[in-house]
């Protein structure tokens, strides 16, 4: 069986509850019909996801994110639809078998192909004689065999042309060449960006190949590091090294660590530590952090020991606690980066730091107090002040109380003193409903409520199908033609199906929400359809006589412009008709 279909994902999907599904990601609770909680697909701290058991399906009042039990799981883990769906038989103890069924992404094809293909070569590359350097100073590393397999390090050669020619020869064009971002045209024509570096993969979310970074091994080059530019398919905000190789482990110990580098995290793995992920030397994104979030609950930040690590475990932090995360913090001695410190003390050493880290606001205790000479009240006052602010932003009322404690004996200042300057905090509430700003016109309103009653009673399909042939709002006259074609396909509707059937079509899954978001009363007179469906009638019929009147006006001969003229007239009348 190479596909599954439709009936055996609708049976997969209804043999779970996506309340329990979700239940596994985020605390969920329960409050009238429906459950709650914080919408883990963007910024936020208030539980403005709700799901529907019912219906099987969630939304997120704030951000409009909606789906099925797969799409929530193809949002939050980074996997493909058939993914989701595996992972959903499996939940269920169903036994599929997916023959070997390999999923593509539709977009930029050819760049993925052309990663897939410069990642071999590299690898090649590096078992070649050309490679007996790159080895050696790998092996000095203490990187072995196996795990340059397992992280696909290979070598682009000294030459400027290998991939470009190779790439070529494959009927590559030079555009999609130079769209990889792995060949440039310079005077010398075509060239491949790489040239003698040692190459490390860089994967997306989902595990496939999309950029490269590429490190001179003979410290005579300038830049330590290349990175490939942005491309359509690398987004370097978007990046976390290892991502796909770390994310089940993390989830099984509900814990990830950070890192700065990705030869950390490659140490990090010789030693077993897997739950580990990069940031690629960058500053962490509002995108790293939402999907650290995802990982797991415990997130420990152990960076760079030195200054510079330090400056960025505070950035991180301040990322981080935007969407409620408060990490722990590992800091390494000597200014040692992780890769060193498991050289030079030790596994079992590495493990222990790992099992020990303070917490946030130790560390900016910490981190607040470097340079400043608190025998000074100048200094002691900013850094007081500096601390209050952090404390405004903590959402961790414990460590809040603790923190007060320390500073008021640190600088020998009254605890409610310093409470007295604390904000106070909101109480967050459910958000039940959307803040709808946006006005629509009679025609809009008359789709969205015909299509709110399509998604739940066939008989409106029915109508709807006999009447009308045109919605007058684009993505909604594609949902009315998705939901016709599923009812006469499957013979009856339902949200969660449909959403399956749709498969991953974000912006069809968009208007869903938006129609499901109305929350109109469920029961509904024919008469109520009827005037929906008279609205973009009218709609439709105006549309015509347009086009009539366009055709009549270009019109020469009388007698055919006579007869557009009464094929206008009918069409009023039947207008009227309606009304
Ligand atoms: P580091 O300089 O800490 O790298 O930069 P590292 O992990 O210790 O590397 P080695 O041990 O010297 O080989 C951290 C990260 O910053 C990025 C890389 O992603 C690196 O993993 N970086 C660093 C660059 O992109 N370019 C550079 O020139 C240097
Ligand atoms: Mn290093």
């Amino acid at each position: 069986m190479a596909f599954l279909t439709n009936e055996e994902i609708n049976n997969i999907r209804s043999s779970v509850s996506i309340v329990d599904v979700i239940s596994d990601y985020i605390p969920l609770t329960k409050k009238g019909k429906n459950y709650f909680g914080v919408c883990p697909f963007h910024d936020d701290h208030a539980p403005s996801m709700s799901v529907s058991e019912t219906k099987q399906i969630y939304k997120c009042f704030s951000c409009g994110a909606t789906g099925n039990v797969f799409n929530f799981i193809m949002d939050y883990e980074h996997v493909s639809f058939m993914e989701a769906v595996k992972m959903v038989a499996s939940k269920a103890g169903i036994d599929v078998v997916f023959d070997n069924y390999k999923e593509q992404p539709k977009k930029n094809n050819d760049i993925y192909e052309i990663y897939e293909l410069s990642n071999k070569l590299y690898q090649n590359n590096i078992n070649t004689s050309s490679g007996t350097k790159a080895l050696e100073y790998l092996k000095n590393r203490s990187i072995d065999e196996d795990v340059i397999k397992e992280f696909g390090i290979g070598l682009s050669l000294k030459k400027h042309d290998v991939l470009t020619n190779l790439l070529t020869k494959k009927g590559y064009t030079k555009e999609q060449q130079l769209k990889s971002g792995l060949v440039i045209e310079n005077d010398y024509g075509f060239q491949d960006i790489y040239y003698d570096r040692i190459m490390f993969p860089l994967w997306d979310m989902f595990g496939k190949v999309v950029g490269f970074s590429g490190r001179r091994y003979d410290d005579v080059k300038e830049y330590k590091y290349i990175n490939t530019k942005e491309t359509d398919i690398f987004k370097k905000g978007e990046i976390l090294y290892n991502y796909h190789r770390a994310k089940d482990e993390a989830r099984r110990k509900n814990q990830v660590i950070i890192m700065e580098g990705f030869m950390d995290v490659i140490r990090a793995y010789t030693i077993g530590v897997k739950n580990v992920v990069a940031t690629m030397g960058t500053a962490v994104t509002k995108e790293n952090a939402s999907n650290i979030k995802r990982m797991a609950k415990e997130v420990i930040l152990c960076f760079d020991g030195d200054s510079a690590g330090s400056k960025a475990t505070f950035a991180c932090i301040n990322e981080l606690s935007k969407i409620g995360v408060i990490p722990k913090i590992v800091r390494l001695p000597n200014d040692l980066d992780p890769d060193d410190y498991i050289k030079k003390y030790g596994k079992e050493a590495f493990i222990s730091m790992l099992d020990n880290p303070i917490n946030v606001m130790d560390f900016k205790l910490r981190y607040l107090k470097e340079g400043k000479d608190l025998t000074s009240s100048i200094d002691m006052a900013s850094y007081v002040n500096q601390i209050i602010s952090e404390l405004n932003n903590l959402d961790d009322d414990v460590l809040r109380e603790i923190t007060i404690k320390k500073i008021s004996e640190e600088a020998s200042l009254d605890e409610d003193f310093i409470r007295s300057h604390l904000e106070k905090k909101e109480v967050k509430e459910i958000v039940t409903k959307k803040v709808e700003t946006k006005k629509y016109n009679k025609y809009e309103k008359a789709e969205q409520n015909l299509l709110y009653y399509m998604l739940r009673d066939p008989e409106v399909i029915k109508l709807y199908n006999k009447k009308i042939t045109y919605m007058p709002t684009m993505k909604y006259r594609f949902l009315a033609r998705e939901i016709s074609y599923f009812y006469k396909q499957f013979d009856y509707i339902n949200i969660a199906d449909l959403l399956s059937f749709l498969k991953d079509d974000p912006d069809m899954i968009k208007t869903i929400g938006e129609i499901d978001f109305l929350d109109l009363k469920e029961e509904h007179s024919k008469e109520e359809i009827n005037d929906y469906i008279n609205v973009i009638y009218e709609y439709n019929v105006n549309r015509e006589i347009e086009k009539l009147k366009e055709q009549m006006k270009k019109e020469t001969n009388p007698l055919v412009k006579a007869e557009l003229g009464s094929k206008i007239m009918n069409l009023r009348i039947r207008r009227e008709e309606y009304d």
